[in-house]
C-alpha cells in the first residue's frame, strides 16, 4: 500500500557524498583473482570502485558526507534535530553507527537511529525521516547511507597489491578471492547524505510504498555471526566463511527487475501520475543489467533512469544518495521535476518513494 505525506512539504535541501581514496579497477582485481575486465563490465557494468583503508569506518564516511550535505544546505549541525543512518557494515556489531556519527558530527541534541536494511536501507531511512518530519517530531533531518564493504572481501595479503605496496601475489589469498568472485567484484565503499527540511513550499516527498518478503531472506544473507548460534561467533564459522555474504545472484536479479518497476508504478499511480510523468528514476545500483532491464520494463530512457555503477560499484545503502547527489550537482534535477527513488535488496525489502522538487 502507498502512503502520502502531510500538508507541509519535506524537501531535500542539501546533499553530499564521501568517496574513499583507494580506487580499484577491474584490471586491478584481475591481478588478485581469476576474473577479467571484460567479464565484470559485461555482467555488471562496474568499471571501478573505491575502498577505505583499515581503521576507517562507515561512520567516518557518513560524517564526511553529512558535513558536505550540511554545507550545501547552508546549515550547521545546530539546525539538525534528527539523524537517520543506514548501513549493513557498521563500525561495531553494537551499537550502530548513529551514535558515532552523532558524536563525531558534534550534534548535541536530537534523536539518532540506525536502519539495518541493506540495499533498501536508504529508501527506508528516507521514509522514516519523512514520517518524523510530517508528524512534527523533527524539523530538519540528516539522512545518510554509508558502507565499507572492504572488510567482507577476502583479498588478504593481496590488499597490498591493490595498494601498490608489492607485486607479489599470495596464492592462497588469490584462491580465496576467486572463490568469492561472484559477489566480490560488485561492491564498493562510499557514503551519501541528504538534508531534509519541512517547509511550506509546494512539492516535497509525496508518496512511499515499502515492501518486505521475508521468505526471500536467504537470497542474500550472512549466515554466521548471529545469535541463532551459541556462541554467536566462533572459529568454525570463520573457517567456513559464514561471516560473509552468501548470495543467490540469479534469483536476486530476477526479483529486482520485477519488483523495482512495480514499486515505481505503484508510487506514480498513488501520486495520480503515470510513468510518462516521471522525470527521474533514481534506482539502486546493484548491477547495470538490472537497471537496463528496469528501464525496458518501464519504457524509459537512460536520461530518465540513469546509472553510475561504473564508477562506484554497488555501495548498498549509499547508492541512492550518491546517484541523486551526482545528478543534482550536474544540474539534472530541476525545479518541478517528479523524481521516484527505488531500491531492492536483502530481506527482501524493496519499494519506491515519490518526490516533487520544489
Ligand atoms: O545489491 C545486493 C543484491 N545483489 C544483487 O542484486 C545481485 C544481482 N545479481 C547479479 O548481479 C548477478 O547475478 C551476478 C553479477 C552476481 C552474477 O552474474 P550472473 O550472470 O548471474 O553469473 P553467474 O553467477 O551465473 O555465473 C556465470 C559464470 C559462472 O561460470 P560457469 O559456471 O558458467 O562456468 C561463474 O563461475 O561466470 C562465472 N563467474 C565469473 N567469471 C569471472 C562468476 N563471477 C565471475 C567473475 N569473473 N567475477
Amino acid at each position: 500500500m502507498a502512503y502520502g505525506s502531510a500538508a507541509m512539504g519535506n524537501h531535500i535541501i542539501g546533499t553530499g557524498i564521501a568517496q574513499p581514496p583507494l580506487e580499484v579497477t577491474n584490471d586491478d582485481l584481475s591481478r588478485i583473482m581469476d576474473t577479467s575486465d571484460d567479464w565484470i563490465l559485461r555482467r555488471t557494468g562496474v568499471a571501478r570502485r573505491r575502498f577505505v583503508a583499515p581503521g576507517t569506518g562507515a561512520s567516518d564516511l557518513a560524517v564526511e558526507a553529512c558535513q558536505l550535505a550540511l554545507d550545501s544546505a547552508d546549515l550547521t549541525v545546530d539546525d539538525i534535530d534528527l539523524l537517520v543512518t543506514a548501513t549493513m557494515t557498521p563500525d561495531y556489531f553494537a551499537p550502530g553507527i548513529a551514535p558515532l556519527v552523532h558524536n563525531k558530527l558534534g550534534l548535541e541534541s536530537g534523536a539518532a537511529f540506525d536502519v539495518r536494511h541493506q540495499c533498501s536501507g536508504f529508501l527506508y531511512a528516507l521514509d522514516l525521516a519523512d514520517a518524523q518530519l510530517a508528524s512534527g517530531r523533527a524539523r530538519t533531518a540528516l539522512v545518510v547511507g554509508a558502507e565499507v564493504h572492504a572488510g567482507y572481501l577476502r583479498f588478504g595479503q593481496n590488499w597490498d597489491v591493490l595498494r601498490g605496496r608489492t607485486d607479489t601475489i599470495n596464492a592462497a589469498d588469490y584462491a580465496a578471492s576467486t572463490d568469492s568472485r561472484g559477489w566480490a567484484v560488485l561492491f564498493g565503499d562510499g557514503a551519501g547524505a541528504m538534508v531534509l527540511q519541512a517547509d511550506e513550499r509546494s512539492g516535497g516527498i509525496s508518496t512511499s510504498a515499502l515492501h518486505t518478503d521475508g521468505s526471500l531472506f536467504k537470497l542474500i544473507h550472512v549466515p554466521g555471526a548471529g545469535f541463532v548460534h551459541q556462541p554467536w561467533l566462533d572459529g568454525t564459522q570463520l573457517d567456513a566463511g559464514l561471516h560473509l555474504p552468501h548470495m543467490d545472484g540469479s534469483s536476486l536479479f530476477k526479483n529486482a527487475v520485477r519488483l523495482m518497476p512495480a514499486a515505481v508504478r505503484e508510487v506514480a499511480a498513488a501520486d495520480g501520475r503515470t510513468v510518462d510523468d516521471i522525470d527521474l528514476v533514481v534506482s539502486h545500483q546493484a548491477n547495470d543489467r538490472i537497471t537496463v532491464a528496469m528501464r525496458a520494463e518501464l519504457g524509459v530512457d537512460v536520461e530518465t533512469a540513469p546509472s553510475n555503477i561504473a564508477a562506484h560499484g554497488n555501495t548498498t545503502a549509499a547508492t541512492l544518495p550518491i546517484l541523486f547527489h551526482e545528478l543534482r550537482s550536474q544540474g539534472q534535477v530541476q525545479s518541478g521535476d517528479y523524481v521516484v527513488f527505488t531500491a531492492f535488496g536483502a530481506g527482501a525489502h524493496w519499494g519506491a518513494i515519490g518526490y516533487v522538487v520544489p
